[in-house]
């Protein structure tokens, strides 16, 4: 067996951690790895494609990133290629991958990525590639699987900068607005905000109205109680309008959702009259080592990987379904995005102990 192993979209803490696994897995089982570099790129012809040994994968569990690199901007399927006018068109480059799969003799590949991955490598299963999904992202949003690794080193990142933002706040009776990621999902503003005690949490699933946040800030400081913490999902918009877009993609790039905290500080300072200041978080949440949960889930996801190989269950990916991590199809999960259900006890609890989601 020659199996071979991608990393493809944002970079997310954990991965390396299921790289090692899934490396270690295999050759435990007699087989030769090797790796993709830059998602599809080494198919391409565009990057490497590395052996995958003991040797490389040695050392790296608790690192952040990917030995492999990464890359969203690399679907083969809608492939960025200059023109000579300068203009890029999308060019279907699949037939290359699949050719440079068959001149390679890998057998089966193993695709770590989020929804834009995972649906990649549905369209490779879909055209006869034999592969599996691990579930990557921050941003938790990938369905059929409890979590997605990474999400927890997010939350923690995020955390943190909430209790230190208070410090300030309160120190300068001010508003602080914290933006955090989750592109249309609104987990890691809900996980972090709930468990850093934000005073409103704006996310996706829940549009907001400005005057009902204006409104929390206010009766706050009535009670005396002159600093608030908001923390914003990126992907937030206010009930009627729309998420905010900063600046412009490249080609074959999905749109950047972000740059909605400064707005929302200048707002909530001309309509309160209170100092009111914002911080993006960015890609600090993508960064750093994993914590010991992600470790542990991508470790596992590896490892079961391979097992969903050795099995040959194609166009599967490895989801947590506590306490054990099962095999679905990837289709299945793809089908609908994971999004916060405003219902959800944490939403609840969150309302019952005084934080306002804006609406
Ligand atoms: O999907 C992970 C994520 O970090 C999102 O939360 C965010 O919107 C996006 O990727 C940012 O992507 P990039 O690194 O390309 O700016």
């Amino acid at each position: 067996m020659r199996l071979a192993i991608s990393t493809g979209g944002g970079d997310a803490p954990g991965l390396n951690a299921v790289i090692r696994a899934a490396v270690l897995s295999a050759i435990s089982r007699g087989w030769e790895v090797l790796g993709i570099c830059r998602g599809y790129y080494g198919l391409l012809g565009e990057d490497e494609i590395i052996p995958l040994t003991r040797e490389s994968v040695r050392g790296i569990a608790h690192l952040g990133g990917t030995i492999l690199r990464t890359t969203n901007r690399g679907n083969p399927f809608e492939f960025p290629v200059q023109q000579p006018d300068g203009q890029y068109h999308l060019v279907d480059r699949s037939d290359e991958v699949l050719a440079a799969v068959r001149n390679l003799g890998i057998d089966a590949l193993i695709s770590i990525g989020g929804d834009g991955s995972l649906a990649i490598a549905q369209r490779f299963f879909e055209k006869g590639l034999r592969v599996v999904g691990v579930p990557k992202t921050i941003d938790n949003d990938v369905s059929g699987t409890i979590t997605t690794f990474g999400f927890d080193t997010a939350v923690s990142t995020a955390l943190e900068a909430i209790d230190k933002l208070h410090t300030t706040a309160e120190s300068h009776d001010r508003v602080i607005v914290l933006e955090v990621m989750g592109r249309n999902a609104g987990f890691i503003a809900l996980h972090s905000g709930v468990a850093g005690t934000a005073d409103v949490i704006l996310i996706p699933e829940i549009p907001y109205d400005l005057d009902r946040v204006c409104e929390k800030i206010m009766a706050r400081d009535r009670m005396g109680r002159h600093f608030s913490i908001v923390v914003v999902a990126e992907g937030a918009y206010p009930r009627g309008g729309e998420e905010s877009i900063i600046g412009a993609s490249l080609p074959g790039q999905s749109r950047r959702v972000g740059g909605i905290a400064g707005r929302l500080a200048y707002d909530i300072e001309q309509r309160t009259g209170k100092e009111s200041r914002s911080l993006v978080l960015g890609h600090l949440q993508r960064g750093g080592m994993p914590t010991g949960y992600d470790r542990l889930l991508a470790a596992r996801f590896g490892g079961v990987a391979v097992e969903v190989v050795e099995q040959q269950k194609w166009g599967h990916m490895v989801a947590l379904q506590s306490p054990h991590i099962v095999a679905i199809p990837m289709a299945e999960a793809l089908a609908t995005p994971r999004r916060v259900d405003p219902t959800h006890d944490i939403v609840r609890v969150a309302r019952a102990t005084g934080i306002s989601f804006g609406d």
